[in-house]
């Protein structure tokens, strides 16, 4: 069987196919053969950055979102059957409650990830897909799609009827839009391409803001919500919008700080942080716990992830490299086998 592997800045090209022998499952562990993976900024960090918060051990198998179908389970193994279409949880071994330590070993980073023919995973990470999802829909699940859905729901909870502003029409700001709107709230999208409005608002953005024509686009979000702020912002600009989404939040909201997108100043204004009477969550993906809840909602609502392309295996260096190039609108996937 064989693997994709990366190592930690070695850039596009240093993404290698390897052959193994065909592994097998320990007494909890469980083999999954992998259908389709999805890629994520991570991955961009991982080989080209050459930086990523979390360790990444060498030659890594790489990619940490993937879904397929078991084809052999350890003899302890009770939580899924033969043929069970699963999809896994990118901390393995973070269940439930708080992140931390001992939580933080993540699939294609300190162990082997998805972009293999057949992963040996412990079958605490599993969870079913989804009915009405393929196996690349589901692939785009584990890492965007549970940092949005705690973004929203893992500190106060998002309510029908609030605001949530979006940055960016990533894939985390995508997932958001959709989760917010499954939720009955309003949703006010920020982008740099006009011709993305069309899509943001069949997907039901009430406003969509192009945030390089607007730069004070605070003062636009502060207008279409009478003066108030939003409710929530999934911030995914980081250093370079963090004070304007402070700006654009109303008093008592909620900021969850996803990631660092856009550069700028690693320092923020105390006047700002003081005035704004708001609560910041930091967020590391999710929990297998609000996985689970995320595809309870995704299956009532029938909701499908955006996916913009899909490559084949043999297709990994072109799929990475059309990721990088920033063009694409929804998840990029590979798909195996
Ligand atoms: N903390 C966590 O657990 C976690 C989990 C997942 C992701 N993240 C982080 O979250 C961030 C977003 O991830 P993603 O998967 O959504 O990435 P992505 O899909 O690659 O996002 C790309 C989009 O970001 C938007 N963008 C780029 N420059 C921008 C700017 N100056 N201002 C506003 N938006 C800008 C663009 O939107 P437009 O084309 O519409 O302008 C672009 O299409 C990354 O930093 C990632 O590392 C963190």
């Amino acid at each position: 069987m064989k693997s994709w592997h990366i190592n930690l800045g070695a850039g596009l090209a240093g993404l290698t196919l390897e052959e193994h022998p065909e592994p097998q499952p320990g007494p909890h562990e469980v083999l999954v053969r992998v259908r389709a993976v999805s890629l994520n900024y991570r991955e961009l960090m991982i080989a080209v950055q050459g930086w990523y918060p979390l360790p990444v051990k060498p030659d890594v198998v790489a990619v940490s979102d993937g879904a397929g179908e078991v084809v052999a389970i350890g003899a302890e193994v009770t939580r899924v059957r033969m043929g069970d279409r699963v999809v896994a949880s990118i901390f393995p071994r973070w269940i439930d409650g708080a992140f931390g330590f001992e939580t933080a070993a993540q699939l294609g980073g300190s162990l082997d990830g998805m972009l293999t023919e057949l992963a040996v995973l412990p079958e605490e990470c599993l969870l079913a897909v989804p009915p009405h999802l393929s196996f690349e829909e589901a692939a785009t699940l584990p890492c965007a799609g549970v940092t949005a859905w705690n973004a929203l729901t893992g500190g106060c909870g998002l309510r029908a009827g609030e605001t949530v502003l979006t940055i960016g029409a990533g894939s985390v700001s995508l997932f958001a839009l959709q989760f917010a709107r499954m939720s009955g709230a309003r949703v006010i999208a920020l982008t740099s391409s006009d011709e993305k409005t069309g899509v943001l608002r069949s997907l039901g953005a009430s406003d969509v803001v192009n945030y390089r024509t607007n730069p004070d686009w605070p003062a636009e979000v502060r207008r279409l919500t009478d003066g108030i702020g939003v409710d929530h912002v999934v911030e995914v600009g980081g250093y370079g919008t963090l004070e304007r989404s402070f700006r654009s939040t109303a008093l008592g909201g909620e900021m969850a700080w996803v990631g660092n997108l856009v550069d700028g100043p690693a320092t923020i204004d105390a006047t700002v942080l003081r005035t704004a009477l708001l609560t910041m969550r930091m967020i590391a993906v999710g929990s297998r716990a609000q996985f689970s809840a995320m595809n309870r909602a995704i299956a009532v609502a029938g909701h499908h992830p955006r996916i913009d392309r899909v490559f084949s295996f043999a297709e990994a260096h072109e799929a990475f490299a059309y990721y990088a190039a920033g063009k694409a609108f929804g998840k990029v996937v590979i798909k195996i086998g």
